[in-house]
């Protein structure tokens, strides 16, 4: 059958190829996906597969029925959305829409779950269940797609059992997949403080309550924060990406704006941290007289792999790529939405390597030089399709 599988993934490549090329030379931004959900959807009406629009937006589900349609369901997820970088890249399908770049390459995701379609429905005899396939909208930005087709019922009728989604990765050759069981990713949740003191002449501090000297008090005091409150065991890291207030060297001003991002790996010592990230800024305010507004809205849950999901997924790796090709990968403070799945079905969130022999497309993620060696359609293709065949 990995034969068979083989032989298809190559003959559809070109194809494969073609709907990456399209993809990304018209990117669109988080929940904005409009054009490329439709070309998503002409390609499963092309191919016959059955599927419904307009979820959550712009997200597509389709429905492929094996023999025993009722025995078991995986669902298998891409996201469609890009970013707001401007391609610094000189490709033939560069992008076409300036200042919107497939930098995380969702063009990849989305093109090889629509090659493992086709492979599917073509060999639909021949394995059991049915698969879900899942195109979602906005991975990039808060709330997160997968959480909208969550509440618009992604995962239900039917339920899957196992829901699976790769991701590109220049860290590793092509070729090679990535495997990381239990704990893989962060929660990721933004910290907006506003800190209003008394502005005034910065001679007559006295006469002032001077914020950004408290907002000093408060950054370094909430590291202090992390580190003594939460348990050493589990990572976490708090980072301060914006600080603004003020005007000159002479003017003590009325307020200071501080942006962060909390991440952790413990669901809840997440929401613990975030109680004692309030209170510290509450309460060091207060101490010097100053207003402080905390504002934490959750963002992506951790990421959880399920360890048996994954351990089978991995033996399917070894079969399918060789077992010397499959990795097991680091933790990663980052966030993915694809969490918000893990937390109601087991998941399997698992990397195809990019880069050719560590030498060409190493650019990360999110680089406006980013691009995968196109080999790897091939893997990603393979992967999706016998990762439901093998079950
Ligand atoms: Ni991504």
């Amino acid at each position: 059958m990995i034969d068979r599988i083989r032989q298809k993934a190559e003959q559809y490549y070109p194809e494969v190829q073609a709907i990456r090329h399209h993809i990304h030379s018209h990117p669109e931004l988080s929940f904005q996906e409009f054009e490329t959900s439709k070309f998503i959807a002409g390609k499963l009406k092309e191919w016959g597969i059955e599927h419904q629009t307009g979820v959550a937006g712009t997200g597509i589900v389709g429905l492929i029925k094996g023999k025993n349609p009722e025995k078991r369901c995986i669902a298998l997820r891409a996201d469609m959305d890009a970013l707001p970088i401007l391609e610094a890249n000189t490709i033939s399908y560069k992008s076409q829409n300036d200042g919107v770049m497939h930098a995380c390459g969702h063009d990849v995701h989305s093109s090889c779950l629509l090659g493992a379609a086709r492979i599917l429905n073509d060999l639909r005899d021949e394995w059991e269940g049915t698969v879900k396939l899942i195109f979602q909208p906005g991975e990039e930005k808060h709330p997160g797609g997968a959480s909208l087709m969550i509440k618009d019922g992604v995962l239900e009728n039917p339920k899957p059992d196992a829901i699976f989604a790769l991701h590109v990765y220049p860290h590793l050759p092509v070729g090679t997949t990535g495997f990381r069981a239990g704990q893989y990713m962060a929660s990721a949740d933004e910290i907006y403080i506003t800190i209003e003191g008394k502005g005034g002449h910065a001679a007559l501090p006295q006469q002032t309550v001077d914020p950004i000297a408290i907002a000093a008090q408060v950054i370094t005091g909430l590291q202090q924060v992390i580190s003594r409150k939460g348990n050493p065991l589990i990572p976490s890291v708090l980072t301060f990406g914006k600080i603004a207030g003020g005007f000159a060297t002479n003017v003590i001003p009325d307020k200071v704006e501080i942006l962060g991002t909390f991440r952790t790996m413990d669901e809840k010592w997440r929401y613990e941290a975030h109680k004692w990230i309030k209170d510290f800024t509450e309460q060091t305010c207060a101490a010097y007289g100053a207003k402080a507004t905390i504002e934490i809205p959750a963002g992506y849950p951790s990421l959880f792999n399920d360890p048996a999901l994954t351990a089978k997924a991995e033996g399917w790796a070894k079969e399918y790529v060789g077992a010397a090709n499959v990795h097991t990968l680091d933790m990663r403070m980052a966030g993915e939405d694809f969490s918000f799945y893990t937390h109601h079905v087991p998941g399997c969130f698992f990397r195809i390597g990019t880069n050719k022999d560590n030498k060409e497309f190493l650019a990360p993620v999110h680089n406006a030089h980013f691009d995968i060696n196109e080999e790897a359609l091939k893997v990603g293709v393979g992967m999706m399709a016998w990762m439901v065949m093998a079950q």
